[in-house]
């Protein structure tokens, strides 16, 4: 069992395949663009799936591909097909822009995925340019349908921002209304370049939500759902969910840690501690030597983000959300 210096349980792992990405959503990717890691400074596919299973050996039960966009790293599918079939049978999630996703849907589908959260935050084709950069809007639209017709548990994660796409949260919720999905949303995070918008606190959105489909019912929480509190609105197939990590801060039950594409166990988003496993992935440890490595670090898990007093000076891009 994995637990931290305050006695959480870490249960969830967030990997980051790649820092690169086919879109360049303003709130992750600063104007002037980000320094792309050489491919030497990102781990092997091999030794992410190393990685993976001894953390899965030590009692991580949960894990997350992100990226920057991780359907764009090479090989993605296959290490995410190793690692769902690693002997503890993690349940293992996906995030993705959707860009991809068509194309890949059909082969991730056979890995045995708990899971795809697809990011999109407007339904406008000019927002979603204006947002990401690339006018795709169709393709992803696709991909969210092509996911529904699978019959994948689904989630769409939405971030609402003033004066930019407060206008699409209705229409955002609506899928959830036809279809069993869940639609998040998540508070903006004043990291790096997102500092320049202004996030919607989620009561704002659940008011505006309330306003349009009157009152929901409350769901229970269950362990599965983190640190998303869900409702469901009269009429509705699925699910609305809000992450609110200012309005709401959920550090105190924090599960989680972070592998970075180049290979540095982040133990949170908000804080630049991190553990060096690359180095001693490459330098001959073995499961055992990594293993105490990954426990002595968890001692310095930070209790939490402090968001509403001070930015966060790194870029999401490179952590992977
Ligand atoms: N605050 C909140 N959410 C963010 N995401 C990216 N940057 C931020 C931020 N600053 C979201 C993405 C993606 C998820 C992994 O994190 O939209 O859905
Ligand atoms: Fe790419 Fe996701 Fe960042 Fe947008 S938010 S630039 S899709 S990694």
């Amino acid at each position: 069992m994995l637990v931290d210096g305050f006695g959480r349980q870490i249960r969830y792992l967030r990997i980051s395949l790649t820092d690169k990405c086919n879109l360049r959503c303003r709130y992750c990717v600063p104007e002037e663009g980000v320094v792309i890691k050489p491919h030497i400074d990102l781990l092997t596919l091999e030794e992410v799936e190393r990685t993976a299973a001894v953390l899965t050996g030590l009692g991580i039960e949960k894990i997350r591909f992100t990226g920057g966009e991780p359907l764009v790293r090479r090989g993605a599918v296959s290490v995410i097909r190793s690692v769902a079939s690693l002997p503890s049978k993690p349940s293992v999630g996906l995030t993705t822009n959707g860009v991809l996703l068509n194309e890949n849907l059909h082969d991730l589908m056979s890995c045995g995925l708990s899971g795809i959260n697809i990011s999109l935050d407007t339904l406008r084709d000019d927002v979603y340019g204006k947002i990401t950069g690339f006018p795709v809007l169709p393709q992803v639209l696709s991909a969210v349908h092509a996911c529904i017709d699978s019959g994948i548990t689904l989630k769409i994660n939405a971030v609402p921002m003033k004066g930019i796409n407060e206008e699409d949260i209705p229409a955002l919720a609506q899928f959830s209304r036809d279809n069993d999905m869940a639609v998040r949303f998540i508070e903006l995070m004043p990291m790096g370049c997102a500092s320049a918008f202004t996030g919607i606190p989620n009561d704002e959105v659940m008011k505006m939500l309330c306003d349009r489909f009157g009152s929901p019912a409350a769901l229970t929480a269950v362990p599965e759902d983190g640190p998303a509190s869900y409702v469901q609105f009269q009429g509705f197939k699925g699910r609305v969910g809000f992450i609110s990590p200012l309005t709401h801060r959920f550090c105190g039950s924090c599960d989680r840690i972070r592998l970075t594409c180049d290979g540095r166990l982040k133990l949170c988003l908000a804080s630049p501690v991190s553990l060096d496993l690359r180095s001693l992935l490459r330098s001959g440890a073995s499961d055992e030597d990594i293993a105490a490595a990954v426990a002595g670090a968890l001692k310095d898990k930070p209790a939490g983000h402090e968001f509403i007093n001070k930015k966060c000076d790194q870029n999401m891009i490179g952590i992977g959300g």
